[in-house]
């Protein structure tokens, strides 16, 4: 029996419907265990709605095509203003081989510089983050200044220009107090609409002026995308997050004739509570609209100011702010969650009294870091002001649980036996981010 006929046996023993198995299916449990299909035969058969095959989740070779066509290319979500407050004050990111410094210059510049040494090509600084007065590589003391210049390289002949040395810079942006940089030559040029469209939302929360109260560093058993996937639906909530959904509406994401009998008072408390935050929000002249382009452009983002549960202040377990000072000029706590998204690494939640930002950074085909930062006034006072488990507990949960999810749906992906399922409409956001990735695959494949 070839190793054809044996997969299909296989497959006709465990499912349950073969007779309506597609060509598209059969193919894919066809596969060698040894070797994947070429990737652009892979993004031309993916079934509209349908989720990715298993290799886009299991593949070393796909997981470096997506360095190269997502990772390298877009506009990628790594810090926060507050993050390196000082002149200094730095951040290591790695984005597969690539390691970049994003750093504060002493002039108070965000900048981001490749971290490999001009000399012989050592990494510069080896540490995740820091404070330093210049950069000097370990090997042989060849010394950067903070803006990437190159200052002192011993034993170099009097023609040695220092000009030509300096670290090479990779194109960084800030906007509303979030660090975004571009590995690519040429980035993404719609990022400047994005950041114009943006801005206005995030500024009343002043996140440049906030604090680190928190972060936490999670590494989950699971390729990005799986992380990502996870994110943008709230099917799983209602079961999969009880701290969440104490604040969280489980309806979201789902179309009015979709919600299920049991969640309609939550939709009717929803649509009241919406009611009342346009109002505030208008009365404060704080955007809330939802925009939402997630497919076809480059920098696909989210952003919509929507209302929390309970007292609708903050994602605790009772809804109210977890910090006492609240952020900016921002005069009440109840404004609900100004949360967005952005292709292909990034989710955020701006509250009156806290900001959470999460930033997704694969580590190979079957891992990926979460980090997870937890932002208070810059003046708040811990023990004060707010307290560190309470500010932290909903997220904290929810992040272990998905991380959960991601676990096991890697697991399962990785079995022969995963043959592609349909997104329920409440997925639609899922479909999204995939459609948008494939694009970008598209585009860097020339197909
Ligand atoms: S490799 Fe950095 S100083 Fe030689
Ligand atoms: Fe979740």
């Amino acid at each position: 029996m070839t190793t054809l006929d044996q997969t299909v046996a296989d497959s006709t023993l465990t499912d349950p419907t073969p007779t309506n198995r597609t060509p598209t299916e059969a193919a894919a449990t066809a596969a060698p265990a040894h070797g994947i299909p070429d990737p652009a035969v892979l993004v031309a058969r993916r079934r509209p709605g349908h989720v990715l095959e298993g290799p886009f989740y299991t593949s070393p070779e796909i997981f470096a095509l997506d360095i190269d066509a997502v990772y390298a290319k877009q506009w990628i979500f790594v810090a926060t203003e507050p993050e390196i407050a000082e002149p200094g004050d730095y951040v290591t990111i790695d984005l597969g081989r690539y390691s970049v410094i994003v750093l504060r210059d002493d002039d108070g510049q965000v900048r981001a510089l490749h971290n490999v040494c001009r000399h012989r090509g050592s990494r510069v600084l080896l540490e995740e983050r820091g404070s330093v007065g210049n950069l000097v590589c370990g090997y042989h003391q060849w010394t950067y200044a903070t803006d990437g210049r190159l200052l002192h390289a011993g034993e170099q002949p009097p023609e040695f220009d220092k000009a030509c040395f300096g670290l090479r810079q990779v194109a960084v942006r800030t906007v509303g107090g979030l660090i975004f940089i571009c590995l690519a030559t040429s980035p993404p040029e719609d990022f400047d609409d994005v950041a114009d469209r943006i801005e206005p939302y995030l500024a009343p929360h002043d996140l440049a002026n906030t604090k680190v109260a928190a972060q936490v560093d999670l590494v989950e058993h699971g390729n990005w995308k799986l992380v990502m996937e996870n994110n943008r639906e709230c099917y799983h909530c209602e079961a999969g997050h009880p701290e969440l959904t104490c604040t969280f509406f489980p309806t979201y994401g789902f179309a009015l004739e979709d919600i299920p009998a049991r969640l309609m008072p939550a939709h009717a408390r929803y649509l009241k509570a919406g009611v009342d935050l346009a109002r505030a929000c208008d009365e404060r002249g704080l955007p809330h609209a939802e925009i939402e382009e997630l497919t076809d452009r480059s920098t696909g983002f989210r952003i919509q100011r929507e209302p929390l549960d309970g007292a609708g202040e903050s994602y605790t377990r009772d809804g109210k702010a977890a910090c006492r000072k609240l952020l900016g000029d921002l005069d009440i706590p109840r404004l609900g969650r100004l949360s967005m998204h952005t292709q292909p690494n990034a989710w955020f939640h701006f509250q009156a009294d806290h900001v959470v930002t999460f930033s997704v950074l694969p580590l190979a085909a079957d891992r990926t870091l979460v980090r997870t930062t937890w932002h208070v006034h810059r003046d708040a006072v811990e023990g004060e002001d707010y307290d560190l488990d309470h500010l932290t507990e909903v997220w904290s949960r929810t992040n272990e649980q998905d991380g959960e999810f991601v676990a096991r749906t890697q697991a399962g992906v990785s079995s022969p036996a995963f043959v592609p399922g349909p997104y329920s409409s409440s997925e639609y956001q899922v479909d999204a981010l995939v459609t948008w990735y494939l694009q970008r695959l598209q585009e860097h494949l020339g197909r």
